[in-house]
């Protein structure tokens, strides 16, 4: 893939690197630790925890933040009839997959109901459809479509088992018979709503295989159910929770308001350099950061990560869904109701989920209701004022309810996902045409540099049990190393020690690569003991 001549060229420029690095004498004033864990989120705090399940204790949390939790992060919005602010939730906020009698049990919803999480099912026949006239009644759309995804569904297995070529999810649907026009933005909505509201991107953007092989082992393993979570302590309570089995107050092994700089890694250990200037050296640091915090540049690594780990960066997407609240004085839209579709006549995604806080068993009384936008409406509403957004966030109300004079919001808010310097953008997304060898080679250690978090997983990629059992995985494996206990790895496809990469690609994987994703029944690659 690389001519010799390009390896000569790299070869020279990282012995110059090296050169200038040993002229640096600053490592000897570095805090010394056995594992350093670069982010707090839910996969740090599971490395830790199994560190601290391995008895090493002898680690540090490095987190940007003035708190644990990363993408598991809530603020105060609006206020409630004594004046106090709600909790909403800017990140993740369904418990994706709870679990069934006899089966598995996602990890998270364990966590849900062991920190006493207040949650709701989201019922997703609990919908009303809109468009530019008011309410109109398009929900036989929503059966046609699932009726079709069921084959779609089936022939991304075919795909996946008889090792064919991966296609886009738009391939897939077209080949199944969902060909919606361009200019039908009923069908638009529907599918916006099916498929991108999940994703974060458009089915054009998304592989088959892979979308439809994470969506079963999330939604068939588990269940199908989605549980709200509008905890008003927020939903990283599941994650300051965990962490409170194994970190005391104020623990010095939590380094809080770290941002990290430089990574510097090789085959003997790693050190991590803060932008205050003080640093911290380990035998081994697993790397947490976000897909768009490594897509951004805005830590190095020295060396430079070779060829197959910088293209495999570069081979997946950061997706971005933006939630915009809104507080009224009275909930003047269908009370019962949870969501509410709406179709603009012009473009597709425009604020078309909107969710109601207000609906029975969520925050009654809290006339909170809220919009996600994804992909390139994210974008623009995250480059734009708020005033400007709510212009029109407002217009598409009035739209809805040409009937009603709808207050103004006595409350506004959104965060920009995109631009936020320790995510930059929400979660990721698999690509058509990206093979699971080029994700082997995302989620390998570079020598002592170790990876995890939801993108590491191609199982669970998206899903905050990705990013749990990705955390795990890797605490486990350097305890093992550390321990020479390879025995206890739980994660069986990969040799202790060094995950498998790839110099060279092949395109698919070996079918025998596969059965990780073939159907929810191997439930026994991850047990999480
Ligand atoms: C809007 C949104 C909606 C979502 N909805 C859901 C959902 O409903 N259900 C679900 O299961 N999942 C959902 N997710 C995904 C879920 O939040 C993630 O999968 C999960 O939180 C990722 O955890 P992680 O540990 O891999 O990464 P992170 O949580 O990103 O942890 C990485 C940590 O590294 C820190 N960091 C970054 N850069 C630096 C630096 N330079 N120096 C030091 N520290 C740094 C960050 O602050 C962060 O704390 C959603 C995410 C978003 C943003
Ligand atoms: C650590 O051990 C506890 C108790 O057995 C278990 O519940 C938890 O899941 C383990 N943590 C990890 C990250 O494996
Ligand atoms: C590894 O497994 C063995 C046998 O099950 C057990 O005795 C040992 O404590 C485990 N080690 C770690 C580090 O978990
Ligand atoms: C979901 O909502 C639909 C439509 O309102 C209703 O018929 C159904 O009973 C609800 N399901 C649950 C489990 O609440
Ligand atoms: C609005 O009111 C008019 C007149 O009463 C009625 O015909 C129309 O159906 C209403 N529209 C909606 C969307 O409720
Ligand atoms: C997904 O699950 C369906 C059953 O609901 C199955 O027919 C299909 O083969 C599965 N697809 C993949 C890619 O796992
Ligand atoms: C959880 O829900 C109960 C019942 O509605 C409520 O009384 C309690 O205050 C809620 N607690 C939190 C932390 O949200
Ligand atoms: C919106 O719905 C109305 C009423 O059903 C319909 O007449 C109109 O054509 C729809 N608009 C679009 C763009 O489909
Ligand atoms: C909300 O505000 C509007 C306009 O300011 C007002 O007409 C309406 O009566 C208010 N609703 C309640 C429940 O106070």
């Amino acid at each position: 893939m690389f001519s010799k001549r390009m390896l000569a060229t790299a070869l020279v420029a990282q012995t110059c690197v090296a050169a200038v690095l040993n002229d640096r004498s600053d490592e000897a004033q570095c805090t010394k630790t056995t594992v350093a864990i670069l982010g707090g989120g839910m996969a740090g705090v599971a490395a830790a925890q199994a560190l601290s399940n391995s008895s090493i204790h002898d680690f540090v949390i490095i987190e940007y933040q003035s708190q644990l939790g990363g993408r598991v992060h809530h603020t105060t919005f609006g206020k409630d009839e004594n004046g106090d602010p709600y909790t909403v939730e800017l990140g993740a906020n369904w418990v994706q997959g709870l679990g069934s009698p006899g089966g598995p049990e996602n990890p998270i919803w364990t966590f849900a109901k062991k920190w006493d999480l207040n949650n709701t099912y989201s019922n997703y026949s609990s919908i009303l459809t809109y468009n530019e006239t008011g309410y109109t009644d398009y929900s036989h759309v929503l059966d046609e479509y699932e009726n079709k995804f069921q084959a779609t569904s089936e022939l991304a297995g075919t795909v996946l088992r008889e090792n064919y070529q991966d296609m886009t999810v738009r391939s897939g649907l077209s080949v199944t018979g969902w060909k919606p026009k361009r200019d039908d933005m009923t069908a638009q909505a529907v599918e916006w709503w099916e498929w991108d509201w999940e994703d974060a991107y458009s089915p054009e953007q998304s592989s088959l295989v892979f979308g439809v092989a994470g969506s079963n082992l999330t939604f068939n393993q588990y269940s199908d159910e989605n549980n709200y979570v509008w905890d008003q302590r927020g939903y990283s309570r599941i994650i300051t929770g965990e962490a409170s089995t194994f970190l005391k107050k104020n623990d010095p092994r939590l380094h809080l308001n770290s941002r990290i700089t430089e990574v510097k890694y090789s085959d003997d250990g790693v050190t991590i350099y803060k932008d205050d200037g003080s640093c911290v050296s380990a035998a081994y640091a697993v790397c947490t950061f976000s897909l768009g915090v490594l897509q951004s540049d805005t830590v190095s690594f020295t060396p430079d990560l070779p060829d197959w780990k910088k293209t495999s960066i570069a081979k997946f997407n950061m997706g971005t869904y933006t939630k915009i609240f809104l507080q009224f004085n009275e909930t003047f839209w269908p009370q019962d109701t949870q969501y509410f579709l709406y179709a603009s006549p012009t473009t597709r995604g425009y604020y078309p989920v909107w969710q109601s806080l207000s609906a029975p068993g969520f925050i009654p009384d809290s006339n909170i209701i809220f919009v996600t936008v994804v992909g390139d409406q994210a974008y623009r509403a995250e480059r734009q004022t708020n005033e400007q957004t709510k212009d029109e966030v407002m217009a598409v109300l009035r739209e809805m309810y040409p009937n009603i004079t709808i207050p103004e919001p006595t409350a506004f808010m959104y965060p920009r996902w995109s631009t936020t310097p320790w995510a930059y953008g929400s979660y990721s997304n698999w690509p058509a045409s990206t093979s699971l060898e080029m994700h082997e080679n995302f989620r390998a250690n570079v020598d002592r540099l170790w990876f995890a978090g939801e993108a590491t997983s191609a199982q669970y990629f998206g899903f905050l049990h990705g990013a749990w059992f990705e955390g795990q995985n890797a605490g486990e494996q350097i305890a093992a190393l550390l321990n020479n206990e390879c025995a206890n790895v739980t994660d069986t496809s990969d040799a202790c020690g060094n995950l498998r990469h790839y110099e060279n690609l092949y395109g698919s994987s070996p079918l025998a690569d596969y059965s990780v994703f073939d159907g929810w029944s191997v439930s026994s690659f991850y047990s999480s003991s």
